[in-house]
């Protein structure tokens, strides 16, 4: 579609009411994916009706400001710290000299770890640094592929299975003069589970190299999870080796996005973080991360949900959110074909046993339950969220109905085993050509 198209939205000429524009909406709303089944990819974060109206006071009186300025705004600046002071101590900060930022997501926190990982090598290698890499299972999130491509360093990955942790000792065969850091997640968005971080950290002390820890899934519910009473590898910054951890709070915190926190270690890894400019004709220019103008109703959204659930209505959202996941596990382990993966806290993958389990997701897809999938291995991702105990029974009785279909070769077509919809490129359907040409030759408008 070229500019100019008559086919393009272009302003109104006159405004329009509040009701024609919130019909608007409400038409949209009506054709997207309800919040039920959306549930556990989605719409997943969603939390409970106590969560939505504490996000909906703080957007009522905060939806304005611009958390850009919040040095100038002592209430604001109150809010903010308390926000970073609890976050800290969820990510095992208690006690120590850690220190924090807020970002705007798990690919901001995460590139922002590698930016002060890359800048405190190549201030203590100096021209011994030319190739910086970094080593990682390869179950480590996409986001931190983005952020080495961006900050040109090498990503060398480890492969294991979901049924093994990543072998450590493989990753540190990899470890040459280049490497600067050791990357792990808690836990994984492909697998659901928690790498090795406490091997890896022994390996980052001996070699003198940074782990980074990306627990944007975990970091603000695996605490609550162990407190639970489940086995929970360590992996957060009490344990020693891991110089940044990150944890978004838009996603188990149950904020509304874009909030997420990279946390470290010390004010000696902090220090690496900050790009401060002068040379500019307004002065000194130093935001909190990469991002410039962000929202603040997230982070008084957040404190919000911090006082108003406090730690006992945080700990009770993760009984529920292990009871969901149980009974799915129980289920998809009793319904014959289908085989689901261990894991550690909310994130659940279930593989065929037999079937193709995309037939699996595109049956279920036509039930209306909008997943995600793994793709190696192939699998069905479920992002485990709080469900209502209708909603939860119909997801288990459409898993058992679509599998058995499948097994009986009723169902044929194939749901898409991806991350958001667009697949890689020997699985995705034909029209698919590669992910660039998508993104560029399709009208920009998403239809
Ligand atoms: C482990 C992990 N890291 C990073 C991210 C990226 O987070 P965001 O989409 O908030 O940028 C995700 C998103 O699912 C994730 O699961």
């Amino acid at each position: 579609m070229k500019m100019g198209d008559n086919a393009m939205f272009r302003l109104p000429d006159q405004g329009q009411s509040l009701e024609d524009v919130t019909a608007v909406y409400d038409e949209a709303l009506a054709n997207m994916t309800s919040e039920m089944s959306g549930k556990l990819a989605a719409t997943a974060f969603w939390g409970t009706d106590e969560v939505k109206a504490i996000i909906h006071e703080a957007y009522a009186r905060f939806g304005g400001w611009n958390a850009l300025f919040t040095f100038q705004e002592p209430g604001a600046a109150r809010i903010e710290n308390d926000v970073l002071d609890a976050c800290i101590l969820l990510g095992g900060g208690a006690g120590s000299m850690a220190r924090g930022n807020l970002t705007s997501g798990g690919t901001e926190s995460n590139f922002c770890a590698l930016q002060a990982m890359r800048a405190w090598a190549r201030e203590t290698r100096g021209e011994n640094l030319h190739r910086p890499n970094v080593i990682a299972p390869h179950t480590i999130h996409a986001t931190i592929h983005k952020a080495a491509m961006v900050l040109d360093i090498e990503l060398r990955t480890v492969e294991h299975s979901p049924f093994d942790p990543v072998d450590t000792a493989a990753m540190e065969a990899l470890i040459d003069d280049q490497t600067i850091g050791l990357l792990g997640s808690a836990p994984s968005w492909p697998f659901g589970q928690v790498d090795p971080i406490a091997e890896m950290g022994q390996i980052a002390l001996a070699h003198n190299i940074w782990l980074h820890v990306d627990g944007c899934v975990g970091t603000y519910v695996l605490p609550f999870f162990r407190e639970l009473g489940e086995a929970i590898p360590d992996f957060d910054l009490g344990v020693p080796g891991v110089r940044s951890l990150s944890g978004d709070l838009h996603k188990y915190g149950f904020a509304p996005k874009p909030l997420s926190t990279i946390l470290w270690a010390s004010a000696a890894e902090q220090r690496y973080h900050f790009l401060p400019i002068t040379d500019w004709p307004c002065g000194l220019y130093v935001s909190q991360s990469l991002v410039g103008s962000r929202p603040f109703a997230p982070i008084a959204a957040a404190w919000g949900l911090f006082h108003g659930l406090g730690h006992a209505g945080y700990l009770e959202n993760a009984r529920q959110l292990r009871d969901t996941r149980n009974r799915i596990l129980k289920a998809a382990n009793e319904i014959e074909g289908l085989t689901p993966w261990p894991c550690h806290g909310p994130l659940v993958q279930i593989s065929g046993d037999g079937l193709e389990i995309k037939t699996v997701i595109g049956g279920m897809t036509a039930r209306g339950w909008n997943l995600l999938g793994v793709q190696q291995p192939e699998a069905i991702h479920l992002t485990i969220d709080i469900m209502a105990e209708d909603a939860l029974n119909r997801f288990i009785r459409d898993l058992e109905e679509v599998t058995a279909l499948v097994r009986t070769g009723e169902i044929d077509a194939e749901g898409l085993l991806s991350y958001g919809g667009v697949a890689a490129e020997e699985t995705a359907p034909k029209w698919l050509l590669s992910a660039i040409e998508i993104m560029t030759q399709a009208p920009h408008r998403h239809e």
